[in-house]
């Protein structure tokens, strides 16, 4: 009895698995365990006729091949199913190519800031970030635009609202540009306006010769439009040391615009005003857009303004607390933002900070 047995599972265990389809499996299922005539069946229901003996040994085989026929069938469909689905190509098919992870890359405004960056540093100057928050003093007084002087209005910014004055949040905070010297106790925190904010702090804090550049977030109480943001990137460079002349500025200026647009690029200087810089000029570039011949982008003039610059005010000085006369100097402000919309022809300043990514996946 037990061999039969035993061959009938060998039979059955064949049969699985070679079923091609669910409908053989089922009629596997009914010729051996099939409720009426199934083998199996059959010969678990004659086990009450065997000798006593024989019955616990005939039952245990019988189950064992039971249960083990049903886990076939049962793995047998299973295994049917997923080739039915591989067939619709539902599969894992690890021929196909993967998934594309997609690589973040550099804003357009860091890139330009790291390309600025290095060039300074390879004309011997040292970069900085400086403080995104300073003392009115900092950002005006200290650069000879007292309370009330109108070239405020060209720097109007955001205030900060404390209860303490900016002397104490220094004291607690350590990194807040106030000046330590200063009878300014009530001294207003704001956002910088520009980068020359930083101006008098570096010079307090060392002494010349000084060649720093400053590259950071500027501030503006600004109705934003095309060209003008609320926050802004700026450039600033100044030296300091005894003998600097305005053929030093220049040349630091040219050599600092051809070697970013690795070109000869011709400029113009033209006079202008700003409280802390005298003589002050203004600097354009031939409009790189059209080769000088006028379009939308220069105003139709052939040149593009791209920064201020200036000799360092003896005023300056003076709130540095330098000896009057021991020094001369020249600072450049420009704007970085800019110089990344000359660069890929970016016609709104807005896109710089919209996180689109319709925008930033460009660069
Ligand atoms: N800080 C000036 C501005 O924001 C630019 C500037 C810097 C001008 C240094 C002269 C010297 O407009």
């Amino acid at each position: 009895m037990e061999n039969k047995i035993e061959r009938l599972q060998k039979y059955a265990l064949e049969e699985i698995k070679n079923a091609k389809d669910k409908d053989t499996l089922d009629t596997i299922w009914r010729k051996y365990l099939g409720r009426k005539d199934g083998t199996l069946t059959k010969i678990l229901r004659g086990i009450k006729d065997l000798d006593k003996d024989q019955r616990p040994k005939v039952g245990s085989a019988a189950n064992t091949v039971r249960a083990k026929i049903e886990a076939h069938i049962d793995m047998r469909g299973k295994s049917l199913r997923q080739g039915q689905r591989a067939d619709k190509g539902e599969l894992l098919d690890v021929t196909l190519p993967g998934k594309h992870i997609e690589f973040g890359h550099l804003h357009p405004s860091t890139q330009m800031r790291e390309r600025v960056a290095q060039i300074f540093i390879s004309l011997g100057f040292e970069i900085l970030e400086g403080n995104e928050i300073v003392s009115d003093y900092y950002n005006f007084e200290a650069l000879n635009i007292p309370q009330g002087h109108p070239a405020r209005d060209m720097w109007d910014t955001f205030y900060i609202k404390t209860r303490i004055n900016a002397d104490q949040i220094a004291d607690q905070r350590g990194y807040i540009s106030v000046n330590p010297r200063s009878n300014q106790r009530k001294s207003a925190l704001l956002l910088r306006t520009h980068t020359s904010a930083m101006q008098v702090k570096v010079m307090e804090e060392r002494e010349p010769p000084i060649r720093v550049c400053v590259i950071g977030k500027c501030f503006r109480h600004e109705a934003t439009d095309a060209s003008h943001e609320h926050t802004l990137y700026q450039i600033e460079g100044f030296v300091v040391d005894k003998h600097i002349s305005i053929a030093n500025l220049i040349y630091t200026l040219k050599s600092f615009l051809r070697s970013l647009f690795q070109t000869e690029v011709k400029t113009r200087l033209r006079p202008s005003y700003f409280p802390f810089t005298e003589p002050s000029f203004e600097v354009d570039i031939e409009c790189l857009n059209c080769n000088k011949s006028g379009c939308s982008a220069c105003s139709h003039s052939g040149w593009m303004e791209i920064l201020g610059c200036g000799m360092i005010h003896p005023h300056v000085f003076k709130a540095a607390g330098y000896p009057k006369g021991a020094y001369t100097g020249f600072a450049f402000g420009a704007g970085l933002d800019r110089l990344v919309m000359l660069r890929h022809k970016i016609d709104d300043v807005r896109w710089l900070h919209s996180g689109d990514l319709r925008f930033i996946k460009q660069f």
